[in-house]
């Protein structure tokens, strides 16, 4: 009987990986040049964008991002806060994972499960979160596993946080040197500043974004 039951959930579990689906990112990592808070600064950007595309999935979904590192430095991307089934390895910290060379690819593959909700992927290497490399990652639940409360009509994912003109290798200089950063120089909301927050400083036409 446990024999059996054994068999029967080896067998289940392995049907079950081959028709989850699957969706598939591909992660061009580079520098662009863009002025958030009106100073331009290389910004490590997601396919030419900053923040990074959102990464959507579903609970039991296969997950396949292949990351194309074209930074001139190594570049490890972390799944933060998400349960990655099967190669949890691949969480993208230094001692599980080995860093992606400049100029190299890697292709993280894993299944996401029941942790729904909003989460975000960053670089976690040399402090390079402090210039960009991150994005939004969205979990949905799977449709028979009913949420306790209205089905939200849009999902619009918002990353909000301090940013320093410096660059990372720039802050990493000060902390390492025991100093400590100080006040950012301003914070980002989807990596656009506050509209024109100096007026002195900052031209008017600058893009911003209205979210309904
Ligand atoms: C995420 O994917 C689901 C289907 O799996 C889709 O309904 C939803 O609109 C997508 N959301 C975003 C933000 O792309
Ligand atoms: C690396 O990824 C890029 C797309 O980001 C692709 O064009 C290229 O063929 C990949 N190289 C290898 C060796 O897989
Ligand atoms: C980071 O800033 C330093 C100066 O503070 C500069 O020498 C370096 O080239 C910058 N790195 C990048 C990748 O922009
Ligand atoms: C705007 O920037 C200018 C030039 O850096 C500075 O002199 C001025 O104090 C700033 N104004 C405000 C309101 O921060």
């Amino acid at each position: 009987m446990a024999l059996l039951l054994w068999l029967y959930i080896a067998l289940f579990s392995t049907l079950c990986l081959a028709d989850d689906p699957y969706v598939f990112y591909d992660f061009k990592v580079s520098y662009i040049t863009t002025s958030p808070l009106g100073v331009p600064q290389q910004v490590i950007a997601i396919n030419g964008a900053f923040p990074g595309p959102v990464l959507n999935a579903t609970t039991n979904y296969n997950v396949v991002v292949n990351v194309h590192n074209q930074l001139n430095e190594n570049l490890l991307m972390t799944w933060s806060g998400i349960q990655l089934r099967r190669n949890s390895w691949q969480d993208g910290v230094r001692g599980t994972n080995c860093p992606i060379h400049p100029k190299m690819n890697f292709t993280y593959q894993f299944q996401v499960k029941d942790k729904i909700g909003s989460f975000f992927y960053f670089p976690s290497l040399n402090f390079q979160r402090a210039s960009g490399g991150f994005g939004p990652i969205v979990i949905n639940n799977w449709k028979i596993i009913a949420i306790p409360f209205p089905e939200p009509n849009d999902d619009i994912a918002v990353l909000i946080g301090d940013w320093y003109t410096n660059n990372h290798t720039a802050l990493r200089t000060v902390l390492d040197s025991g100093e400590e950063l100080g006040l950012p120089d301003g914070v980002l909301i989807k990596g656009k500043g506050p509209y024109r927050y100096n007026k002195t400083l900052i031209p008017d036409g600058i893009e911003y974004e209205t979210i309904n």
